[in-house]
C-alpha cells in the first residue's frame, strides 16, 4: 500500500488528476471507475482543464460509477448522475454510450446489480478505480459491517452518512435511504485504487483504513490487501497516521523506476 502525503488539498487533486490521465495516456481504451463526492471535485476539474489545454483523450475510455442513492432519477440535480455530468462528463469528450451508473430507479434491484457485474467483466474489468471515503471508513456507498465479499447490491445508508451527504440536497428535502453501490469485493477486483481523502474530519477513517485492522467495520480497510492500491491525503486527512514520517521518507527516496 502506498501512502502519499501531500501539502494540500489542490496538490492531492493535481497527483490524483495525474494518475487517471497516466492511465488514459498509457491505455486509451481503459476501464475507469469513478466516484463522486466533493473530495472528487478539484480531481474532475483538473481532468477536465488537461482535456481542454492538453487535449486529454477520453474518447475511447468506459466508465462505471461506484454508486447512486436508490429512488433518483438521472436527471434529479441531487443523483450521482447529474453530480457527474456537471463535474466530468459534460466537460471530456466521454462517448455517452460507455458511460455507466447504477440505476437508481431501477424496478428490479438485483437484475440490475447482477447485469452492472456483468457489465463491467464484459468491459474487461476496471484498470484504475478511484476512491473517496465517507467518515465512518466506507468506500462507494458500503458502509460498516459491509461484507468484504460484497458485489454489487442495495445498500441501507447510516445516519452519520446521511447526515455528512445533507448539505447536497435542499432544505427539506430528505436524503435517501437507500443506494445502490459496487460492492467490496467489486472494488478489489480493480487493477488498481486510488482513494484520495482530504480534510481532518476523514483522519480518523484514514487511520482506521491504513493502519487498522481489516475489519467490516472500516470497509476501506480491506484495500490493506489490495496489491496495487494508493492513498493520496492532504495534511489534515493524513494527521492521525502513527507512520506519517515513514510515509513521507518512503515517498521521497522512492526508486526512480518508481516515479
Ligand atoms: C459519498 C460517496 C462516497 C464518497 C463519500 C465522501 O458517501 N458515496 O463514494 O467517498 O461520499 O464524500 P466527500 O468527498 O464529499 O467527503
Amino acid at each position: 500500500m502506498e501512502v502519499i502525503i501531500t501539502p494540500d488539498p489542490a496538490s492531492a487533486a493535481s497527483l490524483a488528476a495525474g494518475q487517471l490521465a497516466a492511465q488514459l495516456q498509457a491505455k486509451p481504451s481503459c476501464v475507469l471507475g469513478l466516484a463522486t463526492g466533493n473530495t472528487m471535485v478539484g480531481i474532475y476539474a483538473e481532468l477536465a482543464r488537461r482535456h481542454r489545454q492538453e487535449q486529454l483523450d477520453f474518447s475511447r475510455a468506459t466508465t462505471f460509477n461506484l454508486d447512486e442513492y436508490v429512488g433518483l432519477a438521472p436527471g434529479h440535480p441531487c443523483s450521482y448522475a447529474s453530480f457527474m455530468r456537471t463535474h466530468l462528463f459534460d466537460q471530456v469528450n466521454l462517448d455517452p454510450r460507455r458511460i455507466n451508473l447504477p440505476d437508481g430507479m431501477t424496478a428490479d434491484v438485483p437484475g440490475f446489480c447482477a447485469h452492472y457485474e456483468q457489465a463491467i467483466e464484459a468491459a474487461g474489468g476496471i484498470d484504475l478505480q478511484l476512491l473517496g471515503i465517507g467518515r465512518d471508513g466506507h468506500i462507494g456507498f458500503n458502509e460498516p459491517s459491509s461484507s468484504l465479499g460484497s458485489r454489487t447490491r442495495i445498500k441501507t445508508l447510516t445516519p452519520l452518512t446521511r447526515t455528512s451527504n445533507r448539505r447536497h440536497f435542499p432544505p427539506g428535502d430528505d436524503v435517501p435511504m437507500h443506494v445502490l453501490t459496487m460492492g467490496v469485493a467489486t472494488i478489489m477486483e480493480a487493477r488498481r485504487c486510488v482513494l484520495v481523502a482530504l480534510g481532518a474530519a476523514k483522519a480518523a477513517a484514514v487511520k482506521a483504513a491504513v493502519e487498522g485492522p481489516v475489519s467490516a467495520m472500516c470497509p476501506a480497510s480491506a484495500l490493506q490487501w489490495h496489491p496495487r492500491c494508493t492513498f493520496i491525503l492532504d495534511e489534515a486527512a493524513a494527521g492521525e497516521l502513527a507512520l506519517a514520517d515513514y510515509y513521507r521518507f518512503a515517498h521521497e527516496h522512492r526508486p526512480a523506476w518508481q516515479r
